[in-house]
């Protein structure tokens, strides 16, 4: 294919965006939920790694680490929490704040389209508190994927690391849709930093940012669940002739 076309996983009017290689994997990444069992070797884990290393942070201090979690200490991570999930979801809290209590417009009117889309798709009223339960749980079985990976940071670092931080996360997931791999970032496993550290002795002053599950998805391209804003409503551009 040559210049710009529908993306194959594209929702509307303005996405039109041009194939090359890295637009088709920024427009191919979505947050996998079900994935195939098949293993993903640690060789490839660490490729994606190795490139993703790359991305760019203040000062260069590279504010990131990682715990790479497959086999049997994934899960055991599952098993331990899934049961507190079941059991005790009440008594654990993350150590930061990921979303603002009060959220403002449009960010409110996208959270509820997102809790519309999502649990549609899923076949789930969103009053089914059950089901959606039953749904949250899903993400401490890493959605089925082979490898789960709990990213943490230093708590002594400011919060201009975090910005580091999600530049190497957007990498990760980047460098695995690369490889034919897609993946979910989690940050509800931050919520289970207590369970967390001893069962992957995280040093105290690491703090648990989020999880991110990798592997083949079952539905290799399927159709964009959840849209964007256009460009005219996040972009000013200044400067430009009209
Ligand atoms: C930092 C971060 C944390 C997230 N946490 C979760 C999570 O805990 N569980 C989940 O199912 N999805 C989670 N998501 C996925 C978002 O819901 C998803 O990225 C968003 O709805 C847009 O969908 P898309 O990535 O498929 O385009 C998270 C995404 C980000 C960036």
């Amino acid at each position: 294919m040559s210049g710009p076309e529908r993306a194959a996983t594209g929702t509307g009017e303005g996405d039109v965006v041009a194939q090359t290689p890295i637009n088709q994997i920024l427009a191919g990444r979505f947050a996998c939920r079900e994935f195939c069992n098949a293993p993903v070797p640690r060789r490839t884990i660490e490729q994606i790694l190795r490139i993703a290393r790359f991305a760019p942070s203040g000062a260069n201090i590279q504010p990131w680490h990682v715990y790479v979690l497959a086999g049997a200490a994934k899960d055991r991570v599952s098993t331990a929490l899934l049961d507190a999930h079941e059991n005790s979801r009440d008594e654990h809290v993350s150590e930061y704040k990921y979303y603002a209590s009060d959220l403002p417009d449009p960010y409110l009117k996208r959270r509820q389209e997102f809790g519309r889309l999502f649990y549609g798709s899923l076949g789930i009223a969103q009053i089914d508190l059950e089901a959606r339960s039953r749904q949250t749980a899903k993400n401490y079985t890493f959605f089925g994927a082979p490898v789960g990976l709990i990213v943490t940071i230093d708590r002594r670092l400011e919060v201009g690391s975090w910005l580091d931080l999600g530049m190497f996360v957007q990498n990760v997931m980047l460098a695995a849709a690369g490889r034919g791999l897609q993946s979910c970032p989690q940050e509800t496993f931050a919520k289970y930093h207590r369970i967390l550290r001893p069962l992957l002795s995280i040093p105290a002053e690491q703090m648990v940012v989020c999880g991110i599950s990798v592997g083949k998805a079952k539905v290799e391209r399927p159709v964009r669940l959840m849209p964007r804003a256009d460009i005219d409503e996040f972009a000013t551009f200044v400067g430009f002739e009209t």
